[in-house]
């Protein structure tokens, strides 16, 4: 019970690696808001699931888009409504679509820059506002990617977004450690969900992204969860701050 006592809001936690998240700092004791955009019923089985294991954790869930500076503002409020503090913040909501380069509508490269990049920055904003209001040593983490650092075909767009997330994360860490908040990144690899299901049911694809990582493995949503739980126990990691911790079977290697 790492987390005890503290309160953690993770963006996207309905679904893949922001659920798991969610359920991996709940077990460590943290209390927890689910943020989510669309889908309700899956972010409320994502709270029964956390009551269910009895550790007395309280739990809401909180719709809003996080690439809408009203929608942030609400949901950092029904937050701090509930739970008068924010300990830790997980900025993971993200979406991904692959198209050439050459074929990228506008409306699209808003669409991800928009939740992708100035959504974690509007986040990160409202919450660590509260930290500093309320003298809370806090906690900052941003699901990045390996495609921060590598390329891939189709992903101009996101991978973008990903290189800006590593240098929001070290802005961040930078501006906000005066205050005690600390702000890392995590970079995960291919980690199978919804976000790539179709592509990972193509055996093609799947071989060929397999291929490309050196450990042979696709990850699976709890693989990023041990590395959340750790930035965000003040004992173990309060030196630790600006860092991105890649979780990719070695993809980046290459
Ligand atoms: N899967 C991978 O291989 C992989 C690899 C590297 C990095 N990542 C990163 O990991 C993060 C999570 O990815 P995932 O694979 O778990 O995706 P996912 O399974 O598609 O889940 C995406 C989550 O983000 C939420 N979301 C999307 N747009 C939102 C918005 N504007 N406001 C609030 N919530 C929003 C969704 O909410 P609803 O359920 O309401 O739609 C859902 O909970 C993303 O940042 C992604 O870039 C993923």
């Amino acid at each position: 019970m790492k987390l005890q006592g503290k309160t953690a809001l993770v963006t996207g936690a309905s679904r893949g690696i922001g659920r798991s998240i969610a359920l991996g700092l709940a077990s460590e004791g943290a209390d927890i808001a689910i943020n989510y955009k669309k889908e309700e019923a899956a972010a409320e089985r994502v709270k029964k699931q956390i009551q269910s294991k009895s550790t007395g954790n309280k739990v809401i869930t909180v719709r809003g888009s996080t690439s809408t500076k009203k929608d942030v503002r609400l949901v950092v409020d029904r937050t701090m409504k509930c739970f008068g503090k924010i300990d830790i913040l997980i900025n993971n909501a993200g979406i991904l679509t692959r198209t050439p380069f050459l074929e990228i509508p506008e409306t699209e490269w808003d669409s991800i820059i928009e939740t992708n990049l100035k959504g974690y920055f509007l986040m990160s904003q409202a919450v660590a506002l509260t930290m500093v209001q309320n003298g809370i040593n806090g906690s900052i983490v941003n699901i990045s990617s390996v495609l921060e650092k590598i390329t891939a075909p189709n992903l101009t767009h996101y991978s973008v977004t990903k290189a800006g997330v590593s240098m929001l994360t070290k802005q961040t860490a930078l501006e906000l450690a005066p205050h005690g908040i600390r702000v890392n990144a995590l970079a995960p690899g291919f980690i199978s969900t919804d976000m790539n299901r179709q592509e990972l049911d193509n055996k093609e694809f799947k071989e060929a992204a397999l291929g490309d990582i050196p450990l042979g493995i696709i990850g699976r949503p709890e693989d990023i969860t041990g590395s959340v739980v750790f930035l965000c126990s003040d004992k173990e990691t309060r030196l630790i701050t600006g860092t991105t911790i890649f979780i990719d079977g070695g993809r980046s290697l290459k």
